[in-house]
């Protein structure tokens, strides 16, 4: 087995058995905390997991940095060798509310550019997966390249502070947009967005403001199918920087930027 046939196969493993004790540990009660305001949550579950994996790439992988969200990897400052990029649970909120909806995201980076990436929806047991190069699954099943759709026919993903007064996008823009598509949808998690997105369950997704560990995993998986992800403005995402995030195909995603999202 080569170096990355390596990390795949236990990045595979890890989220799984990640996943396997978030189910195991359903029925105890949680310990839910605040974090910057009173809807930012974070249980013992999310710490929890992100430890678990972090002695697991520590223990096989000393050389590899880690950047977690929830605070126990590195303090990563440079995008230098190889980095993974965790989210315990992404959509804890969901977690906390509705116990569904919550996914384990791994991106696995070398030198800044994105290699692997994983997206686990822990209760239905959907592994998304890709390998820059080798193309996206999603439970080992290939995904196929990603088809245009016109925008009429769009399904999109959209944060609803969207469409309320803000700093980075204009609302009237993202009412016409929502007006011009069939349907929004807002899952409350941007790993799941972004897989669905590479899956084709959504066509388009567009939010604010991400983290590097909410689209690490989902950045190799979309491209992998074909897709394009940058910031709302068309620009390239930094993957150690927060940034607005627009996500779709590649005519789908010149569209929608040239007409509601460009200045
Ligand atoms: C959040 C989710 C949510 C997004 C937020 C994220 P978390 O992640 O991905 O969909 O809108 O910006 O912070 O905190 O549940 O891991
Ligand atoms: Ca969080
Ligand atoms: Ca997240
Ligand atoms: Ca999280």
């Amino acid at each position: 087995m080569d170096r990355w046939e390596e990390i795949d196969t236990y990045a595979k493993q890890w989220i799984k058995e990640a996943g396997s004790r978030i189910i195991g540990s359903l029925s105890s009660p949680l310990r839910i905390e605040t974090k910057s305001n009173r809807n930012d949550l974070v249980t013992n579950i999310d710490k929890e997991t992100e430890q678990f994996l972090i002695q697991k790439i520590r223990t096989t992988f000393p050389g590899h940095r880690i950047l977690g969200e929830e605070g126990f990897g590195e303090d990563v400052k440079d995008a230098g060798g190889i980095i993974w990029i965790l989210d315990p649970i992404d959509g804890t909120v969901n977690f906390v509310h509705q116990k569904v909806n919550f996914m384990i995201s791994i991106g696995v980076y070398e030198n800044g550019e994105g290699r692997l990436g994983y997206i686990y929806d822990v209760v239905r047991q959907e592994l998304y997966s890709a390998w820059k190069g080798r193309g996206a699954y999603f439970n080992g099943a290939r995904l196929p390249k990603l088809k245009e759709n016109r925008l009429e026919d769009t399904i999109l993903a959209l944060n609803p502070f969207c469409i309320v007064e803000n700093r980075i996008i204009d609302p009237k823009k993202l009412a016409s947009l929502v007006r011009n598509v069939r349907g929004t949808r807002c899952y409350g998690s941007a790993a799941l967005e972004l897989a669905y997105v590479a899956a084709g369950r959504l066509d388009a997704y567009v939010t604010m403001r991400l983290s590097p560990w909410d689209f690490a995993a989902g950045k190799v998986i979309v491209e992998e199918v074909g897709g394009i992800v940058t910031d709302i403005y068309g620009r390239p995402l930094n993957i150690l920087e927060n940034s607005s995030v627009f996500v779709s195909k590649p005519k789908l995603h010149e569209t929608i930027l040239e007409r509601y999202l460009k200045e």
